[in-house]
């Protein structure tokens, strides 16, 4: 049977479609190489992130200022991926732990292309993050401050500040991390005088102004994440030294069909406009961006079984292997590996559950899908970020594979 590559489907694209009837990423046939190993599968394909990160740079020269990307490694900590991309040049790292920092090193990312946004910070992990002078640190709180002051007097910081304006995927208020709820990250206004004289009595200098407000905003979104970077950036009026605005992840992906896509020029003119003349490095620290669509989680069907009205497709990988789903109510779109049906308008409303002993362990519910019989192969899309990162060891069926595609 031969199909069209895109096939009509609203998440193809030329590295990832049906050729011949069979699911392919970046040229692999994706149940194949999920039959060469036991149980759930990660695949990435290197391709994409870094077309995904070269998009992201091409935006950032447009804005005609200088720029930092910085790729936010809690998405996905993969090795291989993380090697790939200090290989590449293309981009330094964003961290938020001193593990993510060790791992950062050994994959061969320089501590000074490195930067620290981190919260909860301990005295353990100041004691880890300080022993690299050139590591960029985040404080996003003024006790973060006078921790960092007490141990690296005169040092350079860069402090994280809550704009009380933030966006996310679908106006999800879980994904907004700096809006009217109140949140735990970063200095809000009314602290901001004490958190500056408490950075000057320790003669730390501020040298980047950071904020983060939200994460998965979508082009039709870029007018209210417009409003949250023009609150974010009324703070520079106070920091004579700084030096760049990072302006933290938070750039979204299509999950769903009529999810627009981030218009790439659109999102730097809004920059562009917002920075103005201001003479900074604009730095930005996406993960999603990145490796989220360059990624798939490949399970097993395991049974088929209608219960009262409902077929149920149960599959032998669950929420604790790719979180989002379940914790933020985000779509998930499962697709067979290889359909047995062509035409999708024929395909009936399948509930694809997980294995895990939870109610909430459902990846779709009355998902249109093709015939299923044990043992067919169904790929998760949109698993290449906060997935594997995310996973635990719920009801022990935490196990999984993971591959890079490199090619
Ligand atoms: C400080 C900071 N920077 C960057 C990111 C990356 O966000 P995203 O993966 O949505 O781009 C996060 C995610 O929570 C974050 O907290």
């Amino acid at each position: 049977m031969s199909w069209p590559k895109s096939g009509g489907f609203w998440w193809a694209r030329d590295d990832l479609g049906f050729v011949d009837g069979r699911l392919n990423l970046a040229g692999h046939d994706v149940a194949r190489l999920a039959e060469a190993v036991d149980g759930p599968l990660f695949l990435y394909s290197q391709a994409r992130l870094l077309t995904n990160m070269a998009r992201v740079r091409d935006g950032l020269a447009q804005t005609g200022r200088p720029f930092r990307l910085y790729y936010a490694m809690k998405a996905n900590r993969f090795e291989p991926l993380l090697r790939a991309l200090a290989c590449s040049g293309l981009c330094g790292v964003d961290i938020c732990s001193p593990n993510e920092l060790d791992r950062a090193l050994a994959c061969g990312f320089a501590a000074a292309d490195i930067s620290f946004t981190g919260t909860g910070v301990s005295n353990r992990d100041l004691e880890r993050l300080l022993a690299h002078p050139d590591l960029n640190i985040n404080c996003d709180g003024i006790g973060m401050i006078r921790r960092v002051g007490e141990r690296a007097p005169g040092r350079d910081i860069g402090v994280r500040v809550n704009p009380a304006l933030g966006v996310g995927y679908g106006d999800n208020a879980r994904l907004i991390y700096a809006g009217q709820h109140v949140t735990k990250f970063g200095i809000y206004r009314e602290q901001w005088s004490e958190a500056l004289a408490t950075a000057q009595a320790n003669g730390l200098t501020i040298r980047t102004l950071h904020f983060h407000v939200g994460c998965g905003y979508l082009d039709g979104q870029l007018a209210d994440w417009e409003a949250a970077v023009a609150a974010g950036l009324a703070f520079l009026d106070d920091l004579p030294d700084v030096t760049t605005v990072n302006l933290g992840g938070g750039l979204g992906l299509p999950h769903q069909p009529g999810d627009l896509p981030l218009d790439m020029a659109r999102w730097a003119a809004t920059l562009k406009r917002r920075l103005g003349s201001r003479n900074v490095t604009l730095a930005v620290e996406p993960g999603d961006y990145i490796v989220k669509d360059a990624g798939l989680l490949v399970l097993s069907v395991t049974n088929v079984e209608m219960k009262r009205d409902v077929v149920f497709a149960s599959v032998d990988g669950g929420f604790n292997l790719a979180p989002e789903p379940a914790f933020y109510d985000l779509p998930c779109e499962p697709v067979a590996c290889v359909p047995r049906d062509l035409a999708p308008a024929a395909w009936r409303p399948v509930t694809i559950a997980g294995n895990i002993n939870e109610a909430l362990d459902i990846w779709a519910a009355g998902q249109p899908m093709p015939p299923l019989v044990e043992g067919d192969r169904i790929a998760l899309l949109n698993a290449g970020g906060y997935a594997a990162a995310m996973s635990s060891d719920h009801c022990m069926r935490g196990a999984f594979s993971e591959r890079l595609l490199e090619a």
